[in-house]
C-alpha cells in the first residue's frame, strides 16, 4: 500500500489508480500540483498521466514567451494631426538610426543645400515625396526632411547600373541617407544608404535541440478549410506520423506560432456567406480551439491577429476581441498578440531567448508589385525579397498606402525598431524560407485550398506546409502535409496557372 497521504485520498474520492503507481515512490510535491490542477476531473492515474503533467511542468518553466510588444491601446479618434505626427515620428526615428552612419558623416539640413555652390558633395536625409521617370530614363526623386524639399536625379549610365537599380526601387514615404554633388540647385544622387539591419547582427544559437513550428493561415470556419492535411499534421505533432527523425522534431517541438487569419471570419468580402462553413464568427473560434487542443499542451502557442480576424482591420491590428474569440482567450497554453508584435522566446538564465518580429503582412502584395526588382524577380511569390525589403527600410509598411494604416500620434507601431532574430510573416499563403544578415525570414504556409478565385487573382498558394525552425542549428525545413488527393490537385492547378500565364 502506499505511503503517500495524497494517492491515498485519491483513492478514498473513488480515483483508478494503476498498480505500478501504488508501488512507485512518488513525488509528493508534483502529486499535489496535479491534483490542484485537475481538480474534481481527475479520475484515473496511470504512469503516463503522471509523466505527461511532469513534462507539461517543466515545460511552464523552460520555455517562455515573453511580449515584448503587442498592440494594446483603446479606440480613439484620429485626426489629421496624428497622420502629420506619424511622418514626423518615423522621419525622427529612422534619422536616429542612420545618423551615426560612417557614411553619412556631416549631415546637412535640406534648408541649407540652396547655400551650396555647385559640385559640392552633401550628405542628407530625407523622405521620399515623389518619384517620377524622364523620357530618357532618368529618375526625378523628391526628398523632404523637417526643413524642405530637395529634387534629386539619378541618370541612367553604364557606370552606375546598381545605385539606378536602387534607386529605381525606392518607394514613397522611406526615409533615406544620400550622398550626391549639387549641381544646378539639384541633387545628383552618388550613394544611398538605407537604415538596415547592422552587419554585426550575431547569429544566436542555443544549446538544446528544440523546435518552432510556424502555423500560418488556417481560416478555421472556411468551406476550403483543409481539413485532411491539418488532421495530419495533428496526428504529426502528437508523434503518431512520420519517419523516427520526424517524430523527434515533434517531441522537441516546444513553442508553435500561428501569424494570423486565425478564422475565416464574416463581412471580409462580399459574398464571403458562401465560402463559410461555420457563419458564427464565435463559432469559428470555437472550431479553432476544438482543433488546436489537439496540439500537445507542453507546447507554448503564440497566436496572432490576421485581416480575417475579430477586430479592426487597420494596422496596427488588436488582439482577436475577447468576447467573439473567447475561446482561444480560455487556452492556458497560449499567448495572444497583436498584427505586428514582437515575441522573445526560450530565454533562461543563461541565455537572452530569441526575438521573433511577427507580422501577419497587410502590405506584402503592395511591394510584390510596386517594387520593379522583385515584381521582375517573381512578385508575390518572392516574399524573401521583399520581407528583406522590409528590414532594409526598418520598417513594416514604409509607404503609407501599402496598407490600411491607423496613425498613432505617440508611436509608429510599424517601424522595426529593434533587429529581430526572426521576421515571420504570413498573408500570402506560401512558404518561404530565406535569411538576411543574421535575420531568419520566413513566411508561413495555409490550410485552405487554392480556390478558382486565386488562380483568377494570379496567386498561388503553396498551402499545408509547416515551416519548422531548429532553435539550436538554425536550420529551417519546411514539412509539407499534402494527400495524395491534395498534391494531384496542385500540380493540377500549376498546369492551369502556366496555361493562364502562356495566354496573358
Ligand atoms: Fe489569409
Amino acid at each position: 500500500m502506499t505511503s503517500s497521504q495524497t494517492l491515498s485520498k485519491l483513492i478514498e474520492k473513488g480515483v483508478l489508480i494503476s498498480p505500478e503507481i501504488l508501488d512507485k515512490e512518488i513525488d509528493e510535491l508534483l502529486l499535489n500540483s496535479l491534483v490542484e490542477e485537475y481538480g474534481e476531473t481527475l479520475d484515473f492515474l496511470d504512469e503516463k498521466v503522471l509523466r505527461d503533467f511532469e513534462e507539461k511542468q517543466k515545460s511552464k518553466d523552460e520555455h517562455k514567451i515573453k511580449i515584448i510588444k503587442s498592440y494594446d491601446k483603446p479606440p480613439k479618434k484620429r485626426t489629421f494631426q496624428d497622420f502629420v505626427s506619424v511622418f514626423n515620428l518615423r522621419f525622427k526615428n529612422i534619422t536616429q538610426m542612420l545618423k551615426y552612419r560612417q557614411d553619412l558623416q556631416g549631415i546637412t539640413s535640406i534648408s541649407r543645400l540652396v547655400n551650396k555652390n555647385n559640385n559640392e558633395r552633401v550628405t542628407i536625409i530625407g523622405m521620399i515625396q515623389d518619384k517620377s521617370l524622364t523620357k530618357n530614363n532618368s529618375l526625378i526623386i523628391k526628398l523632404e526632411d523637417l526643413t524642405g524639399t530637395i529634387t534629386a536625379i539619378v541618370k541612367e549610365t553604364e557606370k552606375n547600373k546598381e545605385l539606378y537599380q536602387t534607386s529605381n526601387d525606392l518607394v514613397l514615404d522611406e526615409v533615406i541617407g544620400v550622398v550626391g554633388v549639387i549641381i544646378n540647385k539639384a541633387l545628383f544622387i552618388e550613394k544611398i544608404v538605407f537604415p538596415d539591419i547592422p552587419l554585426s547582427k550575431e547569429l544566436k544559437k542555443q544549446k538544446e535541440e528544440e523546435y518552432v513550428v510556424l502555423l500560418g493561415d488556417t481560416h478555421f470556419g472556411s468551406k476550403h478549410f483543409m481539413k485532411e492535411e491539418f488532421t495530419k499534421f495533428i496526428h504529426w505533432i502528437n508523434g503518431e506520423l512520420g519517419n523516427e527523425e520526424q517524430r523527434t522534431i515533434a517531441q522537441k517541438t516546444k513553442y508553435l506560432i500561428l501569424t494570423g487569419d486565425i478564422v475565416e471570419g464574416v463581412g471580409i468580402y462580399p459574398g464571403q456567406e458562401a465560402d463559410l462553413e461555420i457563419l458564427d464568427i464565435k463559432e469559428q473560434y470555437q472550431e479553432a480551439a476544438n482543433w488546436l487542443k489537439k496540439i500537445p499542451q507542453t507546447i507554448k502557442l503564440v497566436v496572432m491577429s490576421g485581416n480575417h480576424d475579430a477586430g479592426r482591420l487597420s494596422e496596427p491590428q488588436e488582439r482577436p476581441f475577447k468576447d467573439m474569440a473567447e475561446a482561444i482567450w480560455a487556452m492556458p497554453n497560449i499567448t495572444i498578440v497583436s498584427n505586428p508584435a514582437q515575441v522573445n522566446v526560450g530565454a533562461k538564465d543563461d541565455f537572452p531567448g530569441f526575438d521573433f518580429l511577427l507580422y501577419h503582412g497587410g502590405s506584402l502584395i503592395y511591394y510584390s508589385e510596386n517594387v520593379p526588382s522583385i515584381r521582375e524577380a517573381g512578385g508575390q511569390k518572392r516574399s524573401d525579397l521583399i520581407m528583406k525589403f522590409l528590414l532594409q527600410r526598418r520598417h513594416l509598411a514604409p509607404t503609407h498606402k501599402s496598407t490600411l494604416y491607423l496613425p498613432d500620434s505617440e508611436e509608429d507601431f510599424l517601424l522595426i525598431d529593434a533587429v529581430p532574430d526572426f521576421f515571420i510573416t504570413g498573408h500570402i499563403h506560401r512558404s518561404s524560407v530565406s535569411s538576411y544578415r543574421n535575420v531568419t525570414l520566413v513566411n508561413a504556409s495555409c490550410w485552405t485550398e487554392t480556390t478558382d478565385d486565386q488562380i483568377k487573382r494570379g496567386l498561388e498558394p503553396l498551402p499545408a506546409r509547416i515551416p519548422i525552425i531548429n532553435l539550436k542549428t538554425r536550420d529551417v525545413k519546411i514539412m509539407n502535409f499534402l494527400t495524395k488527393k491534395s498534391k494531384e490537385k496542385e500540380e493540377e492547378i500549376n498546369k492551369e496557372v502556366k496555361e493562364l500565364k502562356k495566354m496573358t
